[in-house]
């Protein structure tokens, strides 16, 4: 059982300045919740109970986020306003927050490679924040799919969605074998190819299921793509071993690093809300 999801958000979040100057990208708010929200109650409800934020300096509001407000409560206590704080009181309960800096901006790979102090010889989740992922209500969500195929593989599990040529170049694409329906095992990975680089169309989505082997890979890893340390590096070297699966998930990913994407998810999550 995974019990530890690594969220890195030390990130400046420049496509959405100025609104980042001072409030982190991952505590925008979709409709009435914050990024982040969305990511730990996706790893919450996938049975994971430690979660280890990746920080950098300006993101205080993240560890208030994720803390008991005492005046607020009280302020609001038995009134209709309380419900509202039902969802973050459920998380507070059921999940412990542990914060770290990454002192150095330099990249994904790098900042998971921060919180190694954090995770032991167990298999952990890594969480993108800015990926909202919604997948339907009768499904398992994706960190319990990926799960699920590390306890049948032994090995390390990522989350793939197919995209557009356009896009291709945005994200870690793989080249791979399909196995069934929904699993490939990845061969190659590149990260954020041109269109004639791109091996697939099949791009990674940030939800990463990675053996504890990966952190010595990627304190090995230098510099690649935009001269920051690439997780997809560190990836790479598994999927050349045959020892990497990739999950095609069942549902709707809005890329919310983009503010097109940001706003599809506002318009998705309002259009669902109202309709509840
Ligand atoms: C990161 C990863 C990339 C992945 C993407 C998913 O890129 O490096 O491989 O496809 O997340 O959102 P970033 O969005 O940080 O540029």
């Amino acid at each position: 059982m995974i019990t530890k999801c690594v969220f890195p958000v030390a990130g400046y979040g420049t496509r959405f300045l100025p609104a980042t100057k001072s409030t982190p990208k991952e505590m925008l708010p979709v409709v009435n919740k914050p990024l982040l929200h969305y990511a730990v109650e996706e790893a919450c409800a996938a049975g994971i109970q430690d979660m280890i934020m990746v920080t950098s300096r300006g993101k205080h509001s993240i560890q208030d986020y994720f803390d008991v407000s005492y005046e607020l409560d009280s302020h609001i206590a038995g009134t209709p306003a309380e419900k509202s704080l039902y969802s973050i009181r459920g998380l507070l309960k059921n999940c412990t927050f542990s914060y770290t800096r990454q002192n150095e901006i330099k990249g994904l790979g790098h900042a998971v490679f921060s919180a190694r102090h954090l995770l032991d010889s167990q298999p952990f989740a890594v969480t993108l924040a800015d990926d909202l992922c919604i997948t339907p209500k009768n499904s398992p969500g994706i960190l319990s799919s990926l799960q699920q195929l590390h306890q049948e593989h032994g090995c390390s599990v990522v989350a793939l969605a197919e995209v557009d040529d356009e896009k291709v170049s945005r994200y870690g694409v793989i080249r791979g074998k399909q196995l069934s329906d929904r699993v490939w095992k990845i061969e190659d990975m590149v990260e954020k190819p041109t269109l004639k680089e791109a091996p697939s169309r099949l791009a990674v989505v940030g939800r990463y299921l990675l053996t504890s082997d990966l952190l010595e890979l990627l304190g090995q890893t230098e510099a690649g793509r935009n001269n920051e340390i690439q997780i997809t590096d560190a990836l790479k070297q598994k999927a050349q071993k045959g020892e990497m699966l990739g999950y095609l998930f069942d549902g709707q990913w809005f890329d919310c690093g983009s503010v097109k994407g940001f706003v599809a998810a506002t318009n998705h999550v309002y259009s669902n809300l109202s309709t509840d």
